[in-house]
């Protein structure tokens, strides 16, 4: 059977479908329907579908007025600009989406712990001295905040947490004076320029955490080959990617292990929100200031 609509009425559709899918994939996260998020995700699925309402009432309209393919056409010039300028202000609260976190036993909350307690693992097994950590898209940096407090190497690590959204900086930069945290610094900037990283690399720990499922699969691949200049020997790198279709998570492995990575520990495949800690067994290559190696693309925009 096929079913035709004119442009706007199945652009809307689309639309209405994806937004729908995305609240769908927020639930399944364990976001609960008071959450801001949820409240996000629901209103931008509500107005996607009053968009289609009203694409589909102009149509049947220009139908039963016998304004036929004029009718059409006309709704299709509206509704193409109007469609996609509403896309353009569905953005991403980054800030927000670490409220997923307060729901203990979210999937991702669940990731939080396990990348904690990989990173507490890493700090117990580093050999003494001063340490180097770089998070890459750090956000409000709860995985290493949420450890260092309690650890007894913290007055050991110096860190630098790259995150572009300057209110995840603020808080992470709070967390980290709070707890008096010196050698923590939070900075606002690019994490795909590997710039960021000049001095504070070859580092004990690199962080790659809700980086993989937000880039496209040659940009993951780029970012796994630019450990190697942000790795020491010996040390470790603790990423995150979730195993929806397509599950990717099997050829990260292949990547990091085709660059002299070891792998140490990978969650079962039945979490969706999977962790896994490589450990670097050949020498660093030296830092290649001016490259940039990602483009973050967001979640929620690469499945479209
Ligand atoms: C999925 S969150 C992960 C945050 C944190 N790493 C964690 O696992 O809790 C992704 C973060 O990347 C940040 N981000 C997006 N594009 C970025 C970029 N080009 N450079 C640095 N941070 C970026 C967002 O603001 C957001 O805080």
């Amino acid at each position: 059977m096929t079913i035709t609509a004119p442009s706007p009425v199945v652009d809307s559709s689309e639309e209405a479908f994806r937004r729908l899918r995305d609240l769908r994939d927020r639930v399944m996260e364990g976001v609960s329907a008071d959450d801001p998020v949820y409240l996000e995700g629901r209103r931008d699925y509500d107005d996607a579908l009053a968009r289609l309402r009203l694409h589909m009432r102009e149509d049947l309209r220009g139908r039963a007025g016998g304004g036929g393919r004029g009718g059409m056409a006309q709704t299709r010039i509206s509704a193409g600009t109007a469609g996609r300028s509403r896309r353009k202000v569905a953005r991403m609260d980054w800030e927000k989406w670490h409220e997923v976190y307060d729901a203990p036993e979210s999937p991702l909350a669940r990731r939080l712990s396990a990348v904690q307690e990989r990173i507490r693992l890493a700090l117990d097994d580093c050999p003494a001295g001063p340490l180097r950590v770089v998070s890459l898209c750090a956000g409000q940096g709860r995985d290493l905040l949420g450890v260092l407090p309690g650890h007894p190497r913290r007055a050991d690590v110096r860190a630098r947490l790259v995150e572009l959204d300057p209110k995840n900086v603020e808080v992470a930069a709070g967390a980290a004076r709070a707890a008096g945290l010196a050698g923590i610094e939070a900075v606002a900037a690019d994490a795909a320029l590997l710039d960021h990283y000049d001095g504070m690399v070859p580092a004990d720990l690199v962080l790659v955490c809700g980086v993989f499922g937000n880039i496209a699969d040659p940009d993951i691949e780029r970012t796994v080959d630019a450990c190697r200049q942000l790795c020491k020997t010996g040390g470790r790198v603790i990423w995150t990617r979730h195993r929806k279709d397509p599950d990717r998570v099997p050829s990260i492995c292949e990547w990091f292990e085709e660059r002299g990575f070891e792998r140490e520990w990978v969650t079962d495949a039945e979490h969706v929100q999977g962790v896994g800690v490589h450990r670097f067994r050949d020498q660093p290559v030296p830092l290649r200031l001016g490259t940039r190696v990602f483009t973050f693309v967001g979640y929620d925009k690469l499945r479209v």
